[in-house]
């Protein structure tokens, strides 16, 4: 079947790289003389064809992606409360769940959309196979800056990330070395711990934190007291906000109708069960949403470029129900089945905390 008229759109938390795939996906298509619709805040605008965002349901031209190869977010705008399936609507006061998924389906069709690109995380991708286990043809693009999503060996945002983590930690380490403290840095990173190994290698940590490797209080005292007794009353310390004990469970906020569990206070649970161990001041500092914002390091804009004119040629060659990946550096395809299967998490006996414990990095496992 010729291909007129092709659909985009971004869901799940936003991640730098996002308009360099939309970027690649118009210049792609376009050359095809395909017209692209960006579906505005993820699914939202499938839903509902009169909801209006600021971004707006609408035509991308080739002028719209000028300048965007550099810019973080997404112009397509996202939401990660947008499950057809579960979607949240407020009835007699109060927020509840319905499923509109047979609406969303409707409207692909009356949109006249031949396919459909997904860029998203693990949630966006289960939903684009429900997607297309109801016949729609749907191409997949794995984003997340947590690199959590399988069948690919990354995703961009991540190394922008990872990056933001760094130059954190550089700062850091100028005033722990100061004041002879013991600084921690919460960085995202809810089951995967990718974010805090890479950036702990690359920062000089003393001692990271991760889901994969569940932690106890007394190896971290050890390893402070011993940089201390070494000559060095200062430690650095990377936490993961989904780091938890080998007791304990990590730490939530209150549940929110439709949304994620929010993890809070990773690092200043760590900070708590510190303090009274040690006669070092115990900081610790959440860097948060700022890892998600910025403009994206070279390669998360050439990575999502390789994406988005994949996903074109999937679309051209019929390959729906796939995601785009990469494996050894090259850009193939995947079911999207796969990708949703599992996670991809740290791996504990790998090479990177193989190298990380060589370089007397401590997990708190030993
Ligand atoms: O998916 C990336 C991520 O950054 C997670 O590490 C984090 O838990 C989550 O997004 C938070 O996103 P939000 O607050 O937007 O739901």
């Amino acid at each position: 079947m010729a291909i007129k008229r092709i659909g985009v759109m971004t869901g799940g938390g936003d991640c730098p790289g996002l308009n360099p795939v939309i970027r690649a996906i118009v210049l792609a298509a376009h050359a095809r003389g395909w017209e692209v619709l960006g579906i505005e805040d993820a699914t939202h605008g499938l839903i509902d064809l009169d909801y209006r965002s600021p971004h707006g349901n609408r035509t991308i031209t080739v002028r719209d992606v000028v300048g965007i190869l550099q810019r973080g977010g997404t112009i397509l705008g996202t939401s990660n409360k947008s499950d057809p399936w579960n979607f949240v609507v407020e009835k007699d006061g109060e927020e509840t769940t319905i499923d509109v998924s047979a609406t969303a389906v409707e409207n692909y069709h009356k949109l006249g959309l031949d396919a459909l690109i997904s860029i998203g995380g693990d949630g966006s991708m289960k939903i684009a196979q429900k997607f297309c286990d109801l016949g729609l043809k749907i191409v997949g693009v794995p984003k997340t800056i947590d690199q959590d999503v399988a069948a690919t060996d990354t995703t961009f945002g991540f190394q922008t990330a990872v990056q933001c983590a760094t130059d954190a930690l550089d700062r850091l380490h100028d005033t722990a070395e100061s004041h002879d403290r013991v600084m921690l840095l919460e960085v995202m990173g809810r089951d995967a711990g990718h974010i805090a190994l890479h950036a702990a290698l690359a920062g000089d940590a003393h001692i990271c934190l991760i889901p994969e490797i569940p932690y106890r209080v007394a190896p971290l005292v050890e390893k402070i007291k011993s940089r201390k007794a070494n000559g060095h009353p200062y430690s650095i310390v990377v936490v993961a906000e989904g780091a938890r004990t080998v007791a304990g469970e990590a730490t939530y906020a209150d549940k929110v109708i439709g949304e994620m569990p929010k993890l809070f206070g990773a690092a200043q649970k760590v900070c708590l069960a510190l303090e009274p161990h040690l006669k070092l001041d115990v900081r610790s500092t959440t860097l948060g949403y700022l890892q998600r914002g910025g403009s994206p390091v070279q390669f998360d804009r050439i990575l999502g470029t390789r994406y988005g004119v994949a996903a074109v040629e999937a679309v051209e060659a019929g390959k729906f129900g796939r995601m785009v990946s990469l494996r050894n550096h090259e850009i193939t395809t995947v079911p999207i089945a796969d990708a949703i299967e599992r996670q991809r998490l740290v791996e504990p006996q790998g090479q990177l905390v193989h190298a990380a414990r060589s370089v007397g990095i401590s997990f708190g496992d030993e």
